[in-house]
């Protein structure tokens, strides 16, 4: 028996990936750039557990057995084990791409809450089923099978998921384009506004926008691709008032597309807009003071669950800001509350 175990952490995009030209290979219809966490915060932690004399693949899932015909993880496994099929092995090894597999995951953070569960999640799988099952090389685009986000999350700091053009998704990967002190002294500030299970998972709410909103139209074919250029600018130069102006724009209209779905796509409550609206305001001050380096900037994946990030030198002022304004609820409450986790700078992390 062979076992392994990862730790893969959450990325957050500040150009947002939402919509598919591709659901079965997972293929974008934009770049999007995004930050990966440093894993001693958020992260999902895989088990994997390879046998000659299991008999059938299990799966679970934060302490439940989950079926195994989830084509997402099907296409992981199926992919890594070809992969496998092909390398030379010593002696008994030989097989080892048909033994069966026993997974184990779970997440230190909610999941399916618009924090980025499924990128930290399938990256960690396919991460840990390439060591296990003895694969090297990229797996980006392994893990941009189980879900598209988790491509990212095979490389630390600031990286960027080119959509591709090729049919079969080859050149679809995720690629650094820097180091995660490129903007030093960061720190980032997750609000839980509210931990439950979205209602519509990203999958089903982006195939509808897509199918249904008009505004998505002008997202796609002119402001996205000219905002990855202006960001690709903006981390180049380490101008950082103009990162969180576009990070800032890119949350805004990913949601604004949602809302234009039919039906609509709700994702923020009136906590995350109070969230927004206080930080606005803040940025405003911090640009009467002539002081735009230590603006700070929001984003929200599709949940009501704000990620902030902020210079160090203002991160303990925002924190305070946000736990005056928002105070924590009394232990048993769960619902509309905000949580401040200044993490650590993200650092590179496999
Ligand atoms: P999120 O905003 O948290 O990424 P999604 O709707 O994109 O929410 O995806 C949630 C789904 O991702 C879960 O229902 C589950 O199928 C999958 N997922 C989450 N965590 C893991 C994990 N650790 N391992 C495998 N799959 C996971
Ligand atoms: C709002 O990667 O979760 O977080 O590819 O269908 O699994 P699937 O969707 P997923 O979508 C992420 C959407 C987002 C934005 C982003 O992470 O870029
Ligand atoms: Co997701």
């Amino acid at each position: 028996m062979k076992t392994v175990t990862c730790t893969a952490p959450v990325n957050i995009a500040v150009i947002k990936y939402w919509g598919k030209r591709d659901e079965k290979l997972i293929l974008p219809l934009n770049d999007s750039i995004s930050f990966t966490l440093s894993q001693d915060e958020m992260c999902a932690k895989t088990t994997v557990s390879i046998s000659p004399t299991f008999t059938e693949d299990k799966f679970w899932l934060n302490g439940k057995k989950e079926s195994l015909e989830n084509p997402r993880v099907q296409n992981c496994l199926k992919e890594i084990r070809r992969r496998a099929s092909k390398r030379k092995f010593e002696g008994s090894d030989e097989n080892v791409w048909s033994w069966h597999v026993h997974i184990c995951s779970e997440n230190n953070f909610p999941t399916a809450a618009g924090l980025a569960s499924s990128a930290a999640g399938y990256a960690c799988l396919v991460y840990a089923l390439g060591q296990v099952y003895g694969v090297e090389g990229d797996l980006s685009s392994v893990a941009r099978q189980g879900s598209g986000s988790a491509c990212r999350s095979i490389h630390g700091g600031l990286v960027r998921w080119y959509k591709g053009e090729a049919d079969d998704g080859s050149d679809s990967v995720a690629r650094p384009i820097a180091p995660p002190d490129h903007f030093p002294n960061l720190r980032v500030i997750i609000c839980v506004v509210n931990a439950g299970q979205k209602k519509t998972g990203s999958t089903v709410g982006m195939k509808q926008t897509v199918a249904t909103s008009s505004l998505m139209q002008h997202r796609i074919s002119v402001s996205v691709t000219s905002r990855i250029e202006s960001m690709m600018k903006a981390i180049k130069e380490k101008d950082w008032p103009t990162f969180c102006d576009l990070t800032i724009a890119d949350s805004n209209e990913m949601h604004a597309v949602c809302l234009d779905t039919f039906p609509p796509c709700v994702y923020m409550t009136d906590t995350s807009h109070a969230v927004a609206s206080l930080l606005h305001k803040y940025n405003d001050l911090k640009t009467i003071e002539s002081n735009i380096n230590h603006k700070v900037c929001y984003t929200f994946d599709a949940g009501p669950n704000a990620c902030i990030f902020a210079p160090e030198a203002v991160a303990e002022e925002v924190l305070a800001l946000l736990l005056q304004a928002f105070p924590p609820p009394p232990a048993q409450a769960t619902d509309d509350y905000v949580k401040g986790i200044p993490s650590q700078p993200a650092t590179l992390s496999k």
